[in-house]
């Protein structure tokens, strides 16, 4: 063929591609391999849920990361996964006398003194918790999508209208960015929540609600998002012939798959993402990311 004809065929499929629905990278890990998203961001490389872990994960060359989304004492959204910062911050040491140390008994303010970092590695002391607003700002700046769990919201009355709303003054609910935003949650309310208050956006269920129960999860949610422990292939079919709220199947996203051996193993389930602390290690076993 002319190469020039080529080039105008190249150029053709890139153009269609660019026409996509906007969210169509959402809906990415549909076809072929699956996509692989860093877990806390790439936490088994640098501190978990920090800007470090997710400037790590894009410069491994990976464009989805996962947080955890929580609330502090005066109203601040914050990215950590425990209800306390006891494990991931130096809290016990700066403030001993406020055991248990929960998140929803500190302010912003206090919160922001933590080293986020020093428990990981000296490499990383210093580093901060991030305020959600702070890890928005990043993920954009880094060209990254993002999978936010909302942990603990039975603690948080509010926090998923709280959320939205925050994530629609940083310019992440036009249709451009919903095709980079998947909202989860373990609680079904709360991801029932999210997609009544804005049913555009893509949500995923994390569990494995068993097949009779999946018609009524497909009604608020796109994806279910279980334990990798607890799949089959049989029950990857089955989630995908059923349709989510938007009318297409629903998707399955494993977590947390460290190792070659069982990314293959989960891929050969047939599911639409992996999540997992070492995302360099599930792109060598599948040849993808
Ligand atoms: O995204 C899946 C995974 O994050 C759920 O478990 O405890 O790591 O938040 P956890
Ligand atoms: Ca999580």
């Amino acid at each position: 063929m002319h190469a020039r004809v080529v080039a105008t065929l190249a150029a053709l499929a890139l153009a269609t591609a660019a026409l996509v629905s906007p969210t169509s990278d959402a809906r990415a890990g549909e076809v072929g391999k699956p996509r692989v998203i860093a877990h806390r961001g790439a936490s088994a490389y640098a501190p978990e849920n920090t800007l470090a872990s997710i400037d790590k994960a894009a410069k491994l060359g990976f464009t989805w990361v996962e947080n955890d989304v929580q609330r502090t004492k005066d109203g601040e959204l914050v990215v950590i996964h425990d209800d306390s910062l006891q494990r991931t911050t130096n809290v016990e040491d700066v403030f001993p006398g406020r055991a248990p140390w929960k998140v929803k008994d500190f302010t912003g303010a206090e919160i922001a003194r933590l080293d986020a970092g020093g428990w990981f590695s000296p490499a990383y002391a210093g580093t901060r918790v991030p305020t959600l607003k702070e890890y928005m700002r990043r993920v954009e700046h880094n060209h990254e999508s993002l999978l936010l769990e909302i942990k603990n919201p039975q603690l948080y009355p509010g926090i998923e209208q709280q959320t939205l709303k925050l994530l629609g003054n940083e310019g992440w609910l036009d249709r451009r960015h919903l095709g980079r935003l998947v909202v989860q949650s373990f609680s079904a309310d709360s991801v029932r929540t999210v997609h009544e208050l804005k049913p555009a956006l893509t949500t995923a269920f994390l569990g494995a609600p068993s097949e009779a129960q999946l018609p009524q999860y497909a009604r608020f949610c796109d994806l279910v998002n279980p334990s990798y422990g607890s799949l089959s292939a049989g029950y990857v079919a089955a989630v995908h012939t059923v349709d989510g709220p938007h009318g297409r199947p629903l998707r399955v996203f494993a977590w947390t798959v460290n190792d070659a051996a069982t990314a293959r193993k989960v891929a050969g389930y047939g599911v639409d993402g992996i999540i997992t602390n070492k995302p360099d290690v599930v792109r060598a076993a599948l040849g993808s990311g």
